[in-house]
């Protein structure tokens, strides 16, 4: 049995999604929840791109444990000293040097002939060498690159010290025979390769990025990278869950184990679907809100005879638990902190648990039931408000039903600064956006707005979703804000996003 290696680039590629841009803190969150998701690597930023694509390599090298993590470099000397400076605390440390290979990305964007790009590999990979015990070469456009010049780009890169040769399929383009077939091609004619891994990277713009990474697999490939959920630019890149579920559900075939625990995978999900903003659609496989529903009255009879009728997989093989035990108003910090255990937060600070059972508390004073997805939502909602740099402190509307809303709202800043003002507008939250645009003086542009309730019932919590951009700068950003009030979640959302705005004006 062969073990297959995750490596995961939603902080990377999949921040690399339109309107996605999750801040230091939300990235520290995300890491550590990977960590314990068992996956060994995470790319964690490109260091040279921003100082908070720089700030966030860093802090996560220093937050995570025993989880690789890596920064992404061009084949450039500052690209590469740029990710061994933000790496320098991460206890395992890697980079990840990446050049165009393909004939069109050679002459028409980068310019250079084979020779100079051969060239570069060789330079850049031995700098990089000289810095890391561990390094990883992309030939970007893999897929489209001529196969003899491929063998040669890699065979460059290995000779120069890489440890992990990654084949990206860039641009979606390729398909499970033709991927697979060019793994065997590769590692056939490449020398020298016994102690390097494979890995495969797929974009999924013709939907066959879970099945490549399964081609790559089953030819050779030691390591798979993907984001959660399958995020990334355009259709995104390989959904991990997809194929870390596959290699279990079909071990007979595979013959692979894998480091994820896969009852965490939909609480992962369920992190990187509320930061990032995109919501999960519900036939998506695995993780989708109907992927274990049963509609039809015979898959249904089936079912209800034997599971294994219609199901290969159980929903709680996912952390998908069926009867969860609410709590209430009466429930104790033992049992609070017993049902974070249950649900997988193993690793909050006691402080930070003190936190979390008083905010439990003001919720159970609504809500007669608190459901797991409640836990969940307050522990997300508890990393976004301690993320961001406004506070909501008090909002105050005025109704009618027949013409302006009028709203009353004081924020505070990390600067402890406090901050009020009033609007009107049409709608209440036209009103509420109108009263935060004049208290930061800045006329931004709602693109998006989504609300959803995290549970059934009139006294659910409420999620909203916004995109926000600064016409000034163009700068598109996602907020999140969750409370029992829509109005309140509303607003919170509205200050998620205006935090991230003004925490990329302070960098620049
Ligand atoms: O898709 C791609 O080619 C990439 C590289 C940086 C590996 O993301
Ligand atoms: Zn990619």
């Amino acid at each position: 049995m062969k073990t297959i290696q995750f490596f995961d680039t939603s902080l990377r590629d999949g921040e690399q999604t339109p309107g996605v841009n999750f801040n230091t803190a939300e990235k520290v969150r995300i890491a550590k929840q990977l960590e314990s998701y068992g996956i060994d690597a995470l790319e964690a930023g490109f260091p040279i791109t921003s100082p908070g694509d720089f700030e966030a390599v860093s802090e996560i090298a220093k937050a995570v444990d025993k989880m690789t993590v890596v920064g992404l470099a061009r084949c450039r000397k500052k690209d590469i000293d740029a990710a061994y400076e933000a790496l320098k605390h991460a206890n395992h440390p890697q980079i990840h040097v990446f050049l165009a290979t393909s004939e069109i990305h050679m002459k028409y964007k980068l310019h250079m002939s084979e020779e100079e790009v051969l060239a570069s590999i060789k330079e850049h990979v031995a700098y990089a060498k000289s810095l890391f015990e561990n390094v990883q070469f992309s030939p970007e456009d893999a897929t489209r690159t001529e196969k003899e010049f491929l063998v040669k780009a890699i065979q460059t890169a290995v000779d120069a010290g890489a440890t992990i040769i990654n084949v990206p399929d860039t641009v979606g383009y390729s398909n499970p025979t033709e991927y697979g077939e060019l793994f065997q091609y590769i590692t056939s004619n490449c020398q020298n390769i016994d102690n390097v891994i494979f890995s495969c990277h797929c974009h999924n713009d013709l939907g066959m990025a879970t099945a490549n990474a399964l081609a790559a697999i089953e030819n050779g490939a030691g390591r798979v990278e993907g984001t959660i959920n399958g995020i990334g630019e355009r259709a995104g890149n390989t959904a991990i869950e997809e194929v870390a579920l596959a290699l279990h559900i079909r071990q007979d075939f595979y013959q692979a184990k894998t480091n994820i625990i896969l009852e965490k995978t939909k609480m992962t999900s369920d992190l990187i679907s509320r930061l990032s903003g995109i919501p999960i659609h519900k036939t998506k496989p695995i993780i989708g809100g109907n992927a274990f529903a049963h509609e039809s009255g015979i898959h249904q009879d089936g079912v209800l005879k034997h599971p294994d009728t219609y199901e290969i997989m159980t929903p709680q093989l996912i952390g998908l638990k069926t009867n969860h035990l609410p709590l209430g108003k009466l429930s104790g910090s033992h049992a609070f902190g017993q049902k974070l255990i249950e649900l997988g937060y193993t690793n909050l600070t006691p402080e930070e648990q003190q936190i979390l059972f008083d905010e439990f508390k003001v919720l159970a004073d609504k809500k007669k039931n608190i459901l797991d997805r409640d836990i969940h939502a307050l522990v997300a909602g508890n990393t976004i408000s301690t993320s961001q740099s406004l506070e909501l402190k008090n909002l105050q509307l005025q109704f009618t039903s027949n013409g302006q809303q009028a709203a009353v709202i004081e924020i505070e800043t990390a600067e402890n600064d406090q901050l009020s003002d009033s609007a009107t507008g049409l709608g209440s939250i036209q009103a509420i956006y109108n009263t935060i645009n004049r208290i930061m003086d800045k006329d931004v542009q709602l693109d998006a707005f989504r609300i959803e309730s995290l549970t059934s019932g009139k006294d659910a919590q409420a999620e909203v979703h916004v995109e926000v951009s600064d016409p000034e700068t163009q700068e598109s950003v996602h907020g999140v804000g969750i409370d029992f009030d829509i109005l309140t979640a509303s607003a919170k959302a509205y200050l998620n996003a205006f935090s991230k705005l003004r925490e990329g004006e302070k960098r620049d």
